[in-house]
């Protein structure tokens, strides 16, 4: 377990960052943000700033950040799931600044900021990716460690669940999907299984597809087949196409610029290198175009501490850029 004293009714991580540990629908799991004291190192916020989390999650983040800002300053929150939403605003309720949180996908931030009458903005962060509280809420369908429907939508509202995918798509379809955005070089042989063992037997739950990728990439001998759990590739490629998460990321990307004031900052997290090709391609180019005047040449990770601490960070990188 993290080494934690408690205070003022969050507890403290070693290097002084809170954890987000808060009571919903009495179910408790606690997400430690990722990066924090570097972020908090790095940007600046002015008292009367105005900051945008573009995925608010617990809070965690915000909380750090938000409790810089004075009276005048404002904290927009984002996120697709309803109870992120409820999880941030108990642990934001009392900060002095205007606190305002929206369910809604950062990929429409613009008309997000707009409805609120808000043209420009001096940090915008994101912290991709998912919520521990997330990952072990079995009605999400995110993991194979345990046997729940295979639906993967962050945000209910979404028409299409990982397992309309994985029971609709013709095999190349779901061979080029788990090659795509899960980069397994077993694609093909995946794809083949599970087209071959839906027949019949409509594939619903977690537990069904980890053992069906299991089972394509059995090894003679039942030697292991790579260091990760065979399942893990296939299951990143299903989130991510499930949720839209790299198209999304893109139009965040491009709507940036336009959002912040001169000098203002953007920083994302990033946990897998498909995301981070498009924030440091999409940094890079704004960079040569003068669009922002600086921007982090290699990506900033969480150090062998913070990883003990929080293995969650262990992919985890920080790109940061600043507008011209
Ligand atoms: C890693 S968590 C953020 C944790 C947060 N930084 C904290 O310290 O508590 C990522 C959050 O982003 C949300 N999210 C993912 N994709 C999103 C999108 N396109 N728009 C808005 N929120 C999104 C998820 O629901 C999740 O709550």
């Amino acid at each position: 377990m993290h080494n934690t004293r408690p205070y003022k009714g969050f507890a403290l991580n070693r290097d002084g960052s809170e954890l987000a540990d808060l009571e919903v629908n009495s179910s408790r799991v606690a997400h430690i943000p990722v990066l924090a004291g570097t972020l908090a190192e790095q940007i600046n916020l002015p008292t009367d700033g105005v900051m945008v989390d573009a995925t608010i999650g617990q809070g965690g983040h915000s909380f750090l950040f938000g409790r810089k800002l004075g009276p005048e300053g404002v904290l927009i929150g984002l996120d697709v799931d309803k109870d992120s939403i409820q999880r941030a605003h108990l642990k934001l309720k009392d900060l002095q600044c205007r606190v305002i949180l929206i369910r809604g996908n950062f990929s429409q931030i613009s008309e997000q900021l707009s409805a609120q009458h808000i043209e420009k903005v001096d940090f915008i962060l994101a912290d991709l990716g998912l919520c521990s509280s997330q990952l072990a809420d079995a009605k999400m369908g995110l993991s194979f460690q345990m046997d729940s429907p295979l639906d993967m939508r962050i945000d209910e509202r979404l028409n299409t669940t990982a397992a309309d995918i994985v029971n609709k798509s013709d095999e190349k379809s779901l061979a080029d999907l788990i090659y795509k955005f899960g980069q397994d070089r077993a694609s093909r042989r995946i794809a083949r299984f599970i087209v071959g063992l839906r027949q019949g037997r409509p594939i619903t739950t977690t537990a069904q597809l980890a053992a069906i990728v299991c089972k394509a990439l059995q090894r003679p001998g039942g030697k292991k087949w790579t260091r990760i759990h065979p399942a893990t590739r296939t299951f990143q490629a299903l989130r991510i196409a499930v949720n839209n998460e790299l198209e999304n990321l893109e139009k965040l990307l491009d709507v940036a610029p336009k959002l912040l004031n001169k000098s203002g900052h953007i920083a994302i997290i990033s946990y897998h290198s498909l995301e981070d090709r498009l924030v440091k391609n999409n940094f890079k180019q704004n960079k040569k175009e003068n669009v922002y005047s600086d921007c982090t040449k290699k990506p900033i990770v969480p150090s062998r501490q913070e990883i003990v601490e929080n293995p969650r960070a262990r992919s985890a990188k920080l790109r940061i850029a600043q507008k011209s």
